[in-house]
C-alpha cells in the first residue's frame, strides 16, 4: 500500500511534540476533553443555527458533506449497533445497566444516545435520549462535535485558522486540530485503559499499544494513514478482503516444479505482517487459517493430506479463558511446511490462506462459509512459481493449484 508518508505526516510529527494553537492545549489535554466518559450533552444550540445544522442526525450532516456521508454509511462504524452487541446489551440494560452505557461510550458514545444515565451500578432515565440516534452507532457528530461546536482536521495545507469570521459559515466554522491527524485520537476507543478487561495478563483490546511498539508508529505512519486514505471514511479493516492483503506478504514456495509418484513434494506457505500497524489481526473475533492438501485429477482432496495453521487469538466464547495466541505481531511471519509422500501420479498440492473475519460468532460450517474471504487468489503476484498457475474455479476457494 502507498502510505502517505509526505507533508500530512510530517505536520503530524511537528505537531505532537509541540502545543496545538488554540489555548496552546497539548492533543493529550485536548483528546482527554474531547473524549470524556461519559460525554455531556450538547445543550441548546446557538440561535442563528437552522434545524439541519443543529441536527445530530448522519444524514442532516450528509446534506453538506455527502462524500463523508456515502463512505461513513459502508463502515463498520455506522454498524457498532450491530446485532452482536445489541444482543447483549438488552439483557445487560436490566440487570447491570451501569456496565451497558458503558460499552455505548464506545459503540454510541454520544450522551444523546444512551437510553439512561449512569446513577453508580443503576441508571436512571435520560432526557436528552434521542431514540431515532441511539441505534445509529458511531455517528459524524460522536467524532465532530461537542456543544454544537464542529471540531476537524487541520486543512489539507496543515492550516488551522479560519480565513473569514467563523459567525459567517455554516455551524460556525470549525475548530481544527491535529489531535484528528494523531493515532491517540483513535484510541480512545480502540484500547482497553490498563486495567481494562484482560486474558492471559493481555488486554482484550490492545490495538494502539500494538501500533505504540511498531515501526509503523517510530516512522510516524498514524491509524489514518492506513484506514483514511486521503481522507476518506471507510475504516477498512478485517472484513475487506483488499485491505488483508496490503497489509500481507504471502509467499507460496515448491521444492519443484514437478514430481513423479514415490517422490515426497515439499510446500512453502508463508504469510507476513509487512504491512498491518499491529497484530494480525489485532482483535479475537477473527481467524485465518493456513492450509495446505493434494488433489486428485477430480478435483477431490487427498483423505488425510490436509494440513493446517491457524493465525488467532483463540479465547473461549464465554471470554473465560485464551486457549491460543498465534496473532503476528507486525514483522512476524507464520510458514506452514508441507511435505507428503506422492503415491500416485496426477495429484497436486493446494495452498490457501482463508480468512474467517467474524469467526468467534460463527459456529455453524455454513455461516463460517458464507463469510469467507478469499485472499489466496493473489498467490500469483508474490509467488515465485511462473507458468502453469491455475485456479481452481469449482473450489468456492479459489485456491491456486499447482501440479504435483
Ligand atoms: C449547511 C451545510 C452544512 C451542514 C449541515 C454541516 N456542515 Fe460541516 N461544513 C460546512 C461548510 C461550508 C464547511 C467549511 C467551513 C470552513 O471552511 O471552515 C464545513 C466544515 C466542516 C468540517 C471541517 C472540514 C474541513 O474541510 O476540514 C467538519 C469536520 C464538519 N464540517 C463536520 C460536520 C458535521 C459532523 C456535521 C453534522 C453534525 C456538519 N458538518 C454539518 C457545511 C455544513
Ligand atoms: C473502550 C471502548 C469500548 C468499550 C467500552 C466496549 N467496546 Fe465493544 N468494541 C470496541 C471496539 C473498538 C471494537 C472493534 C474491535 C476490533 O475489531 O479490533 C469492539 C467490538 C465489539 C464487538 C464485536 C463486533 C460486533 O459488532 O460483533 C462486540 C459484540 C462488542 N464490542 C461488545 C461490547 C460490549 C457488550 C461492551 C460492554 C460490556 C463493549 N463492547 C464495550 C470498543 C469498545
Ligand atoms: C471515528 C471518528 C469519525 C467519524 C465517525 C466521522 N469522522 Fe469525519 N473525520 C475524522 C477524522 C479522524 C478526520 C481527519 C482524517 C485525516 O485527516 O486523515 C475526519 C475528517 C473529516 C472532514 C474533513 C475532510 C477533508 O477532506 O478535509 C469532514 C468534512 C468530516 N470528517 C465529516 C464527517 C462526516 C459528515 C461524518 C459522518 C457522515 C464523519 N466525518 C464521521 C473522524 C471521524
Ligand atoms: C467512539 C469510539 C471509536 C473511535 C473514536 C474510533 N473507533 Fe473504530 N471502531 C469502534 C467500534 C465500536 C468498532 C466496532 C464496530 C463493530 O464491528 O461493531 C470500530 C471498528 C473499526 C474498524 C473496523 C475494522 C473491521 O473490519 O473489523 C476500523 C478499521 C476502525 N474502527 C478504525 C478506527 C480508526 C482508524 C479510528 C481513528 C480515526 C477509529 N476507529 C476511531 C469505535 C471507535
Ligand atoms: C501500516 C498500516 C496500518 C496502521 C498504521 C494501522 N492499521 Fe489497522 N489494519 C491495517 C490492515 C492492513 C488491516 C487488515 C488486517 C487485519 O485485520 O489485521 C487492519 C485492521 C484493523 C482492524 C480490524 C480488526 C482486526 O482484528 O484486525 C482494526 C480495528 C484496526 N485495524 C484499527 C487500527 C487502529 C486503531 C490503528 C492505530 C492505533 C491502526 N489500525 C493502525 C493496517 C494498519
Amino acid at each position: 500500500m502507498r502510505l502517505r508518508y509526505p507533508a500530512v505526516l510530517i505536520a503530524v510529527l511537528a505537531a505532537l511534540g509541540a502545543v496545538n494553537a488554540p489555548g496552546a492545549e497539548t492533543i493529550q489535554e485536548f483528546l482527554g476533553r474531547h473524549w470524556r466518559r461519559p460525554l455531556v450533552p450538547q445543550g441548546p444550540p446557538p440561535a442563528r443555527f437552522s434545524q439541519l445544522e443543529a441536527s445530530l442526525q448522519p444524514e442532516a450532516c450528509g446534506a453538506c458533506h455527502p462524500v463523508q456521508l456515502a463512505d461513513w454509511t459502508t463502515s463498520l462504524h455506522a454498524r457498532s449497533m450491530g446485532p452482536g452487541l445489541v444482543g447483549q446489551l438488552v439483557e445487560m440494560l436490566e440487570s447491570d445497566p451501569g456496565s451497558a452505557l458503558g460499552c455505548l461510550t464506545c459503540h454510541a458514545p454520544l450522551a444523546e444516545q444512551a437510553p439512561g444515565v449512569a446513577d453508580g451500578a443503576r441508571a436512571r432515565a435520560n432526557p436528552v435520549y434521542d431514540g431515532t440516534l441511539g441505534p445509529r452507532g458511531l455517528v459524524c457528530a460522536g467524532c465532530h462535535v461537542r456543544g454544537h461546536e464542529r471540531f476537524g482536521p487541520p486543512r489539507r495545507d496543515g492550516s488551522l485558522a479560519s480565513t473569514v469570521p467563523r459567525e459567517t459559515l455554516p455551524h460556525n466554522g470549525v475548530t481544527r486540530t491535529p489531535a484528528f491527524l494523531s493515532s491517540e485520537f483513535c484510541q480512545s476507543c480502540h484500547q482497553f485503559a490498563p486495567d481494562g478487561f484482560a486474558l492471559n495478563g493481555k488486554l482484550l483490546e490492545n490495538t494502539y499499544a500494538e501500533w505504540k511498539a511498531s515501526r509503523f508508529a517510530r516512522e510516524g505512519v498514524q491509524c489514518q494513514d492506513c484506514h483514511m486514505p486521503d481522507r476518506r471514511h471507510l475504516w477498512r479493516g478485517i472484513h475487506d478482503p483488499a485491505m488483508v492483503r496490503l497489509g500481507l506478504t504471502i509467499v507460496a514456495r515448491a521444492g519443484a516444479s514437478r514430481y513423479r509418484a514415490g517422490d515426497t513434494i515439499s510446500v512453502t506457505l508463508s504469510v507476513e505482517n509487512t504491512r498491518v500497524g499491529h497484530a494480525f489481526p489485532t482483535y479475537v473475533t477473527p481467524r485465518v487459517v493456513l492450509s495446505a492438501e493434494l488433489v486428485d485429477q477430480a478435483g477431490e482432496v487427498v483423505a488425510g493430506s490436509r494440513e493446517e495453521r491457524v493465525i488467532a487469538r483463540d479465547v473461549a466464547l464465554d471470554l473465560s479463558r485464551e486457549r491460543a495466541d498465534t496473532r503476528l505481531l507486525p514483522g512476524a511471519k507464520a510458514v506452514l511446511e508441507y511435505r507428503r509422500r506422492v503415491d500416485r501420479a496426477g495429484l497436486r498440492a493446494r495452498v490457501s490462506v482463508v480468512v474467517y473475519p467474524d469467526a468467534f460468532y460463527t459456529v455453524q460450517p455454513e455461516r463460517v462459509l458464507s463469510l469467507r474471504l478469499l485472499i489466496a487468489d493473489f498467490l500469483p503476484t508474490h509467488c515465485p512459481w511462473p507458468q502453469e498457475f491455475t485456479r481452481d474455479k469449482s473450489n468456492p476457494e479459489r485456491s491456486s493449484d499447482r501440479s504435483a
